[in-house]
């Protein structure tokens, strides 16, 4: 390889190395340590507090430390919802930060966004089939087709930012077909 060869080759490495390290940290599976930040609207990309989570279904994507958002996935995104925590099973529990939870929003059944939150019953509906989880009860079937609970995202809370403190809690979304 000629001299300018060399030097051409070198920068193209320089620029599509860090390129390449961006479009892995963004669809990396979420990180202990990661921020829970507002997935879409006027606020993507910002920290979610307490204060931003009501009554209605929240969808989130981690952040890492190095600012980086876990969002080229629909594997990697989770709803917050605030929920009855002394309604809680200890199995839910485990996995929330006071009456905070972040559950996948991959549907178990074949992979659907899980859009549907009924605060009344503590239950996410998945729009394309009907299924329901009771986020309650560690995010179990209430209603098929689909036969396996929803994930949990472990988190907490601390410097008014909700953080993953652990793995998912099972297989996110659907089985895979062999
Ligand atoms: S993909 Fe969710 S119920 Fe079918």
């Amino acid at each position: 390889m000629k001299r300018r060869q060399i030097i051409a080759a070198s920068a193209a490495a320089a620029i599509v190395t860090p390129l390449a390290g961006f479009a892995v940290a963004a669809s990396a599976k979420p990180q202990i340590g990661d921020v829970l930040t507002h997935a879409f609207g006027d606020r993507a990309g910002s920290a979610i507090v307490p204060m931003d989570v009501f009554d209605e279904l929240l969808f989130a994507f981690p952040m890492g430390p190095d600012g980086v958002i876990r969002s080229t996935s629909l594997h990697n995104q989770v709803s917050v919802l605030r929920v009855d925590e002394a309604a809680m099973t200890d199995k839910t529990r485990r996995y929330a930060a006071g009456p905070y939870v972040a559950v996948s929003a991959a549907c178990t059944h074949t992979g659907c966004e899980v859009s549907g939150w009924r605060p009344d019953t503590g239950e996410l509906e998945c729009p394309c089939h009907g299924s329901r989880f009771n986020v309650l009860d560690a995010a179990r079937v209430v209603n098929g087709p689909a036969t396996r609970p929803l994930a949990y995202l472990p988190i907490e809370f601390g410097d008014n930012v909700f953080r993953v403190v652990g793995k998912f809690s099972r297989r996110v979304g659907p089985a895979p077909v062999y």
